[in-house]
């Protein structure tokens, strides 16, 4: 049995977490596999909401197995306090598997993020992901969950060895130098909680695609925040196109026979980065009031703007999903008119392009150039059966979306919770 994908089709926050929930009833796993606490998933179903940040959203289905893979980095003490949560909330964790790979974000990374976004100004959640990804290639100073797995001494031995030379890096940056021999203390003592937890994922996985399971796998972040094809350096640490739940999992690309690429109905981006289809007027501000829009990681006010074609087409180009879940729409419900990006014009130059630059330079001298759509009055989603029972010009902006971006959308969210969703015909 396949594995299918859920990928962000645009700067993160499109509901991920909200999809994942709903296709995790009739997938057997859950697999979170990029990415670390940055992320900010949150799902809703019967009154009860979480915001995960690294337990994958498969939490409300307690016997079904959800595993943290290798490929995403992890903060214990988040991850612990969110366990404990989730479970304090009546969802057991039993089922819980994380990586032996996965690499651990050590309180010198968050100090080190701190200290580089200072001069960096990406804007980033300050979780410490970026330092954490760079000791996963550099392979020296990494903590990995296999090390939960060393005897005590030694595990505490090698935190404070390379806590000492991280705190030759962070006093040579002006920085405050972080207590090795406590943070050796602390991780030894959240190892004890978590080493029962600490699996060979990549087996567990694979062995449970060849047994039949389906296995679900759940991306963070959104494909413009891939740190290869995304608005690099305004980007996160990892990739979450469609080739990172590979590497993220060692499932291999044959075994995912199914893509969904989850886009909010309009764009929003959190931290810095240039942003086309950015509102800074009245109406953006409307949509970040009416779409909740601030950070679910961070609170951070998010960026609103208009849909852009250019990057669903782009971000379809590196994913090919087979099918789209567009989310939000409530959002737009009574707007007179809206609009989508359907090609950019380079500022000074009057010449047009359809394709999504590289070099962020160029995108950041990139006019939107507008499709107007007539929008459409409120109405009672409740009693909507079918795509035909959706006001006509939804229909039409739903069928322009299709159009342009070759992607059938399958999923229609109108709300927060798993029963706003209308799945179309
Ligand atoms: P993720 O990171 O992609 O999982 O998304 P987030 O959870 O960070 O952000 C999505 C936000 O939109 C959350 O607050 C959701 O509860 C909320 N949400 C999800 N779907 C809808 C919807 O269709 N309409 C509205 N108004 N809110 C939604
Ligand atoms: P989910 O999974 C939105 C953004 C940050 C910043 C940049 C780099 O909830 O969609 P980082 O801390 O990763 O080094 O920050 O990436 N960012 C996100 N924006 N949703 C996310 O995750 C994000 N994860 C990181 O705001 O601009
Ligand atoms: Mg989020």
């Amino acid at each position: 049995m396949p594995a299918t994908l859920v990928i962000g089709m645009q700067w993160g926050d499109e509901a991920k977490g909200k999809i994942v929930d709903i296709l995790a009833h009739d997938h057997d796993y859950v697999v979170r596999f990029n990415g670390g606490d940055n992320a900010g998933h949150t799902i809703r179903s019967g009154g009860v909401t979480f915001k995960l940040h690294l337990v994958p959203s498969g939490v409300m289905y307690p016997d079904k197995p959800k595993v943290i893979a290798n490929g995403v980095v992890v903060n214990l003490k988040t991850l612990l306090a969110e366990m404990k949560e989730v479970e304090a909330a009546g969802y057991p964790l039993k089922s819980l598997a994380i990586s032996e790979s996965a690499h651990i974000i050590m309180p010198w990374h968050i100090v080190l993020d701190g200290i580089e976004d200072e001069r960096g100004g990406i804007g980033t959640t300050k979780k410490g992901i970026g330092p954490a990804y760079a000791d996963k290639a550099a392979r020296v100073t990494a903590i990995r969950m296999a090390d939960l797995l060393l005897g005590e001494l030694e595990l505490r031995e090698k935190i404070e060895r390379i806590g000492a030379i991280k705190n030759s890096i962070i006093e040579a940056l002006g920085g405050e130098a972080v207590d090795a021999a406590k943070i050796a203390e602390e991780t030894a003592a959240s190892a004890r909680v978590i080493r029962p937890y600490i699996k060979d994922t990549r087996f567990m996985l694979n062995d449970a695609l060849a047994k039949g399971k389906r296995v679900l796998l759940e991306g963070a972040q959104g494909g413009l925040l891939d740190v290869d094809h995304g608005t690099y350096p305004y980007v996160t640490s990892s990739n979450m196109t469609a080739g990172g739940a590979c590497t993220g999992t060692g499932i291999p690309p044959s075994k995912i026979d199914k893509v969904v690429g989850v886009a909010k109905a309009y764009t929003t981006r959190v931290g810095s980065g240039p942003f086309p289809t950015e509102l800074t007027d009245e109406t953006g501000e409307k949509i970040r009031q009416k779409g909740a829009e601030f950070g679910t990681t961070t609170g951070r006010p998010r960026r609103c703007g208009w849909l852009d074609l250019v990057v669903l087409r782009y971000t379809a180009m590196l994913n090919c999903p087979d099918e789209l879940a567009l989310i939000k729409l409530d959002v737009l419900d009574g707007m007179k008119e809206l609009k989508a990006c359907t090609e950019y014009e380079m500022e000074g130059t009057g010449r047009k392009t359809k394709q999504f630059p590289s070099d962020i330079n160029a995108l950041a001298k990139m006019k939107p150039v507008y499709k107007s759509f007539k929008g459409w009055p409120a109405f009672d989603w409740k009693s909507v059966k079918g795509r035909k029972g959706l006001p006509k010009e939804m229909q039409e902006y739903l069928s322009f979306i299709e159009k342009e971006t070759g992607v059938p959308i399958k999923f229609v969210s109108y709300g927060p919770a798993r029963e706003e969703t209308l799945v179309l015909d």
